[in-house]
């Protein structure tokens, strides 16, 4: 008899989340402009927002913090990092950040330049602040991401993989203009979905050949090691350590935020196999960032991070981790919810556009989804569609998505599944009443560059 993978922890310490009325909500509501980041997370239930920053901490990374050293340089925390980063990563060189996207700023810094006008940054669907950070400098982010990824009910193993035809002849028209590619592990913007080992060997493959670096933005290293061992053939009797390092060894470095699969609430990591590259990113870390052994982050948390590492590569944790998310996506399916396949490591995404048909895309059908979620029972979500898309640099006008998404992000070691089934049940309730649903929002305010944010917005039929 095979048992469920149960929680390799317990609970030690509460927090008390409160439950709102409907009435409230909708107050709640009209005060954030219907901007879900303008909602006061008191006044949240069950927050799926995002799995960034949002996880709870082990007693092994407490007891870490206390250990911290809090030097300005050359702390003892700094150089248990260090041994976790080699252990983990397999990288010797790496700076601090405070988190993803500062290690973001910090490698564009160096290899982009303020400049990057005509220059190309491929890889698969890039994260909105990745992008930022390109966009911001005049480069453009180029995404080659496989079609697979498009086709929102198949049951395709790694839809977060590199369409290396479109690489190669990104590669081909534009010589000399790619400073780096790029590959998210797992692809936040696809799904969630991880690359597959085969594929990330033949990116690299492809760009040594062309003397071009090759970095993974490696948010969620750790899940895509487990998708990797799970899905792929000959990784089943590997251990997920042993594909990350074998990850990570086909290529030359990576950006990270920790906030993932760092398991910690704030941090990041820039990692470098070639020391002379690291050493001319150095002035931008210290000038953006910190002196080279913090950069931004606090000795207590470069030793929190040090454990969390190693802790979200064991398997126990991980088979929890992506069951729950699983069983929330399991729960959507019973309700009839249309939901992105397969399930994504860190989120299920809610496919907006199967279950709003009737509101106009100009109104942001996902967003209006999100809206409706809170409203019905106090579940944050996030709009992955047309706000976040921002609009085109160049032209100015709105860029919709093929997909326009719900994301319910799953915070790592924080809810319990029953938080998941009410999660899903205040969807399935939202599902039952989505042929009443036909009016969307329009923006009233928005920021030129990642929108999404600070969006205000108001009913359309206003
Ligand atoms: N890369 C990926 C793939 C991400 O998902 C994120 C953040 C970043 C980089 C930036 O890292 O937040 O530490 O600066 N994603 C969060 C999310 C915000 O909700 O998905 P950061």
């Amino acid at each position: 008899m095979e048992f469920p993978a149960a929680e390799p922890y317990r609970i030690k310490t509460v927090e008390h989340i409160r439950r709102t009325s409907r009435e409230e909500r909708e107050r709640i509501l009209e005060r954030a402009k219907y901007n879900l980041f303008n909602v006061r997370s008191e006044d949240v239930y069950v927050d799926l927002l995002t799995d960034s920053g949002t996880g709870a901490m082990s007693s092994e990374q407490w007891a870490e913090m206390m250990r911290g050293d809090e030097s300005y340089a050359g702390a003892s925390s700094y150089y248990k990092l260090a041994e976790a980063v080699r252990e983990v990563f397999g990288f010797e060189h790496f700076l601090p950040t405070h988190q993803g996207r500062a290690a973001e700023n910090v490698l564009f810094s160096t290899l982009v330049g303020a400049e990057g006008a005509g220059k190309l940054v491929p890889g698969n669907a890039h994260f909105d602040t990745t992008k930022g950070h390109i966009e911001a400098r005049g480069a453009r982010a180029v995404d080659c991401t496989t079609e697979e990824a498009l086709a929102p009910e198949t049951e395709y193993p790694f839809k977060g993989n590199v369409d290396l035809a479109k690489l190669r002849s990104v590669l081909d028209a534009h010589p000399g203009a790619v400073p780096l590619c790029l590959v998210t592990v797992t692809c936040n913007s696809s799904g969630g979905q991880p690359v597959s080992m085969a594929n990330i060997r033949a990116v690299s493959e492809l760009c040594r050949a062309r003397g071009l670096p090759l970095f993974l933005d490696a948010a969620r290293f750790a899940e895509n090691a487990y998708f990797i061992k799970t899905r792929e053939a000959g990784y089943a009797d590997r251990s997920v350590r042993e594909i990350a390092r074998e990850m990570f060894s086909l290529v030359d470095g990576c950006t990270m935020s920790s906030k993932k699969d760092g398991l910690v609430n704030i941090g990041g990591l820039l990692c470098f196999r070639d020391e002379e590259l690291m050493r001319k990113a150095m002035p931008f870390n210290i000038m953006y960032e910190g002196f080279n052994t913090y950069g931004g982050m606090a000795g207590r948390d470069l030793g929190a991070l040090s454990v969390g590492l190693r802790e979200a590569t064991e398997l126990p944790y991980l088979e929890a981790r992506i069951g729950q998310v699983a069983r929330l996506g399991n729960e959507l399916v019973r309700y009839g919810v249309p939901v992105l396949h397969p399930f994504g490591g860190h989120a299920i995404f809610v496919d907006a556009l199967r279950f709003l048909p009737a509101v106009p895309r100009e109104e942001f059908v996902a967003q209006t989804l999100a809206v409706e979620t809170y409203r019905e029972g106090g579940v944050r979500a996030v709009e992955i569609g047309a706000i976040m898309a921002d609009r085109d640099p160049d032209t100015r006008e709105n860029r919709f998505p093929k997909l326009e998404l719900v994301r319910l992000a799953v915070p790592r070691r924080t809810y319990t599944n029953d938080h998941m089934d009410y999660a899903a049940a205040v969807l399935g309730s939202v599902y039952e009443r989505r042929e009443r649903i036909t009016q969307g929002y329009r923006i009233t305010r928005e920021a030129p560059i990642l929108r999404h944010f600070t969006v205000e917005l108001e009913p359309a039929g206003n």
